[in-house]
């Protein structure tokens, strides 16, 4: 749900210890009717944070008692807080701390002693893009929704045709010459890769709808769990397995699951002609994120129609040398995007894929329980 405003008001937290700037700030936008929250120190901000989700943060980022830069990337980190724009105030012009804001996720600055109107006007915009996004996230859940009302109410008239079928031929088997008992099989066919279709749009539905929970899931085992799972459905094969030590993440333990079942079956997938096929699983991190990276040495694919990947349905290999229906990789971007994160997939044609994802790096942040998402 798009954040629900009181009075159709916009709420402005503003972090900053100077009285003569909290001062000015207020003033500049006192006729906007905003409702604005002051916070003086890190705990203050945090407090109120939980407490009052604001549309915009107003963030100092030199303070004496606290780092702003170090405040900006622990809201940012977090995926209850993460969209609220931030702009930060400074005092400084220079390109380091202005690169630096930006890297841990500010939106925008401004430039200390400022000019009202400048003020006004970025934060106007940013209350807007902030708007704007919000009508277009509900309009895509809202999407979701039909998509997956759609697909449910598809479901049980095709379960009632294919049963329909199944006893035309049981039952009216001697009165169907042979054209017609082949035009009947044919059509139970056909029905039965609709509902397959179907079965797939609901599960891709799921991970848009299914609400989400907040745990600290041990990666490395879960690869490791799921690759195990997996590897005694796949017969006599040589596979290696490289595990590198992976870090631990939040996120939603079935989501997560059902993404590391999906990355490691393409990659056992399609390495199934090679001697030996070889899968790594490794990490890498910046400050607010990691990145990971699983490669197998497989068919690999043309990276010319890569976007085309994560589309539902979307597949570069053909029913007949690889089986599948399409939509593993829409549900593994999904996922991560549920989990504010990114995927993308790199091969080469007869040298292998490696599948990445990033996944932010979480801070806890005190209260954030309360907080409602
Ligand atoms: N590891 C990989 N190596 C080569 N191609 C890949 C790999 N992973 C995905 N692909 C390509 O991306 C396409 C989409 O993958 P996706 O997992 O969505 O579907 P699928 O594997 O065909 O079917 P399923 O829905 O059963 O997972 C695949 O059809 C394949 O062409
Ligand atoms: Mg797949």
């Amino acid at each position: 749900m798009g954040a629900v405003r009181k009075n159709n008001q916009f709420e402005i937290l503003l972090v900053e210890d100077t009285p003569e700037h909290i001062e000015t700030v207020v003033a500049v936008l006192h006729d906007n009717d905003y409702k604005i929250r002051i916070a003086k120190n890190w705990s203050a901000a945090l407090t109120l944070l939980s407490k009052h989700q604001p549309d915009l943060i107003l963030l100092d980022i030199y303070m004496p008692e606290m780092d702003g830069f170090e405040l900006c990337k622990t809201i940012k980190s977090n995926r209850a807080f993460s969209s609220i724009p931030i702009i930060f105030l400074t005092a400084r012009d220079d390109e380091e701390s202005i690169r630096k804001g930006f890297e841990l996720g500010a939106q925008d600055y401004v430039v200390k002693p400022f000019h009202g109107s400048e003020l006004q006007a970025r934060v106007k915009t940013h209350l807007k893009l902030k708007q704007q996004t919000e009508s277009l996230q509900e309009a895509n859940r809202e999407l979701d929704s039909f998509c997956y009302t759609v697909a449910h109410n598809l479901k049980s008239p095709l379960l009632s045709i294919n049963k329909l079928l199944e006893y035309l031929i049981a039952d009216y088997r001697d009165r169907l010459d042979g054209e017609g008992q082949e035009l009947a099989a044919i059509i139970q066919e056909k029905s039965v890769e609709v509902i397959s279709v179907i079965d797939h749009l609901l599960e891709f539905s799921k991970m848009c709808e299914m609400p989400m929970q907040n745990e600290v899931i041990q990666l490395e085992q879960l690869f490791l769990d799921v690759y195990n799972e997996l590897i005694q459905l796949q017969g006599q094969r040589k596979v290696q397995l490289k595990l590198k030590p992976l870090p631990d993440v939040t996120g939603d333990p079935v989501m997560m699951k059902i993404l590391v079942a999906n990355i490691l079956s393409n990659s056992l997938k399609y390495t199934r002609d090679r001697e030996i096929a070889a899968i790594e699983v490794s990490f890498s991190e910046t400050e607010n994120e990691y990145v990971f990276a699983v490669n197998d040495n497989g068919v690999g694919f043309d990276m010319r129609y890569s976007s085309r990947l994560f589309g539902v349905f979307q597949r570069l290999h053909s029913q007949n040398e690889f089986e599948g229906s399409g939509v593993g990789l829409a549900i593994c971007q999904k996922i991560i995007k549920r989990h504010n994160g990114q995927t993308w997939l790199i091969g080469e044609v007869d040298k292998g894929a490696t599948f990445y994802f990033s996944f932010p790096r979480q801070n806890e942040i005190k209260g954030e329980k309360d907080v409602k998402r």
